[in-house]
């Protein structure tokens, strides 16, 4: 499939980017939060910031004399679908997630780090760009990168399925919302998902493989453990945040070093 690219100094609607202001970027690194943006970009090289408009906040890394950018894509699919679109017409062709997660199996600590390799599509964006059939996968080779620096650096990582929601209480079965209701078709979910292999629950995986496959791109994932849902319902710490931030920092900056 042959996508469209921009016009090199047009600049995106959402985004607020413009393909010359990229440098030639053409792996961008992904966090949900805009606050862990410049973080990330001086964690992996000699950062600058770039754009912030609405959701989207960027940063460019030089690493090794290549620009990386760094965008925050904001929380849930639809916003990640819309990130996905417009950096795709400036030229970024590899996408790596780089966001926490909720680990459901009794096995994975807090701040332990989750490497997805496809995603239960419990999202709604993804299927507006291929029915529900079609498997949320990541790109086998950027996962294998992820997983080689994660074993080389032994930070504890384990590999294996996400359950990706639209929502952070009902859709993950989560009895302390406002309501304290989950409708009938989450009641029991978190059980079969557990039952099925699944190790995590988060927002945004699903519709990044997704999207990511129907453009032809390369996406991967890898996700820092905020919430132990064997045990509670609550997330973590400050503590477990920056425990889960500096390890997939440490993996990612490992990955372009190489
Ligand atoms: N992100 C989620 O979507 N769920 C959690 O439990 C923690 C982080």
């Amino acid at each position: 499939m042959q996508g469209k690219f921009a016009d090199e100094h047009a600049v995106q609607y959402h985004i607020g980017l413009a393909r010359n202001m990229l440098a030639g970027a053409t792996l961008a690194l992904l966090p949900g939060d805009p606050g862990r943006v410049m973080d990330l970009a001086a964690a992996v090289g000699d950062a600058s910031p770039l754009a912030f408009h609405r959701e989207y906040k960027s940063a460019l890394a030089r690493v090794n004399g290549t620009n990386v950018l760094v965008m925050s894509t904001g929380m849930g699919g639809p916003s990640v679908a819309i990130g996905l679109e417009e950096l795709a017409r400036l030229g970024v062709r590899q996408f790596i997630r780089v966001g926490t997660t909720g680990a459901i199996q009794p096995e994975i600590a807090l701040g332990d780090l989750i490497i997805n390799e496809a995603a239960v599509r419990l999202d709604g964006a993804s299927t507006h760009y291929a029915p529900l059939p079609f498997p949320a996968v990541a790109d086998h080779a950027l996962t294998g990168v992820l997983l080689q620096a994660a074993r080389e650096l032994g930070v504890p990582h384990h590999l294996g399925i996400a359950a990706s929601t639209d929502t952070f209480w009902p859709g993950q079965e989560r009895y302390d919302s406002f309501t304290g209701y989950v409708p009938r078709k989450f009641q029991g979910s978190m059980a079969e998902w557990q039952a099925l292999g699944v190790l995590n629950y988060e927002m945004e995986t699903a519709t990044l493989f997704t999207v990511a496959r129907a453009m032809r791109v390369q996406a991967a994932a890898i996700c820092g453990v905020v919430a132990q849902r064997v045990e509670t319902e609550g997330v973590a710490s400050q503590a477990v945040y920056k425990l889960a931030e500096a390890r997939f920092q440490q993996v990612v900056k490992r990955i372009l070093a190489n």
